[in-house]
């Protein structure tokens, strides 16, 4: 049976169970994202040098995208015993770009990141290079592993099963990334950087897969 606590080396990523979450498991996730998400270079550059409050800040802006919308995208984690250790949100071709945060959400992120942040960040949002094609395709809004559990496979692992619902409707996937250590770990597996731009000062890259030959920048 597998507890709580280090995994054992035997432990294989790749054979653990990749689940729909409950409520309460996406609100844990939103805390694991938070967590993986501190020190890449856009939240550095948006929530300054404290990573405790990066983390704060990070939580906020992640519950409207984990908590809100399970209606219209997928949400999965890994969990290993009683805690997840990484997943992901994915919206499935046809959904539409998703609705701004709520009234509430709004609210916890001023009292949590500020307006300036907030400002940044819309900023960012429009900011980024307009990669995404006009026909329906699948996008990787977020996915991210618990700092602690990173380069044992449960990235590969999570990737696997996103692989697994492209599988079910094969249509192009798409992403952004703002650090380069992904961006490669995306590149290993089969993504090509399709535009780059930079917003703030900080540069990002846009990637996809299952586009047809020639149509990456
Ligand atoms: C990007 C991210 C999701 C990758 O997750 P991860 O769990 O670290 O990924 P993996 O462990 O599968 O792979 C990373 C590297 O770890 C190493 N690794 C993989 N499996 C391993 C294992 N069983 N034992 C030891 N090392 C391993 C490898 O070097 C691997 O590189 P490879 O792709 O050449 O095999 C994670 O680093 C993350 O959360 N980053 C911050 C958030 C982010 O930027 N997300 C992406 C944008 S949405």
């Amino acid at each position: 049976m597998i507890v709580d606590g280090d995994a054992p080396l035997d432990w294989d990523p790749a054979r653990a169970g990749i689940e729909g979450l409950t409520r309460s498991g996406r609100r844990s996730l939103v805390g694991v994202l938070a967590r993986a998400f501190r020190d890449n270079p856009m939240n550095v550059r948006i929530h300054g040098p404290d990573p405790r409050r990066r983390v704060r800040a990070n939580a906020a802006g992640l519950r409207s995208l984990v908590l809100d919308h399970s209606e219209r995208v997928i949400v999965m984690g890994m969990a290993y015993g009683s805690r997840v250790i990484g997943g992901f949100v994915l919206a499935p071709p046809g959904a539409r770009r998703l609705p701004g945060p709520s009234f509430r959400r709004q609210i916890e992120c001023l009292c949590l990141q500020g307006p300036a942040a907030m400002a940044a960040w819309s900023e960012v949002a429009v900011g980024v290079p307009d990669h995404r094609p006009v026909e329906d395709h699948w996008y990787l809004a977020v996915l991210g592993v618990e700092p602690t559990w990173q380069g044992r496979g449960v990235g590969a692992a999570l990737l696997a099963e996103i692989g697994r619902w492209v599988s079910r409707d094969p249509r192009p996937i798409c992403l952004e990334s703002d650090r380069p250590a992904s961006v490669r770990f995306y590149q290993r597996h089969g993504f090509a950087i399709r535009a780059e731009g930079e917003v703030r000062g900080v540069p990002c890259w846009c990637l996809g897969r299952g586009f047809p030959r020639g149509t990456a920048e």
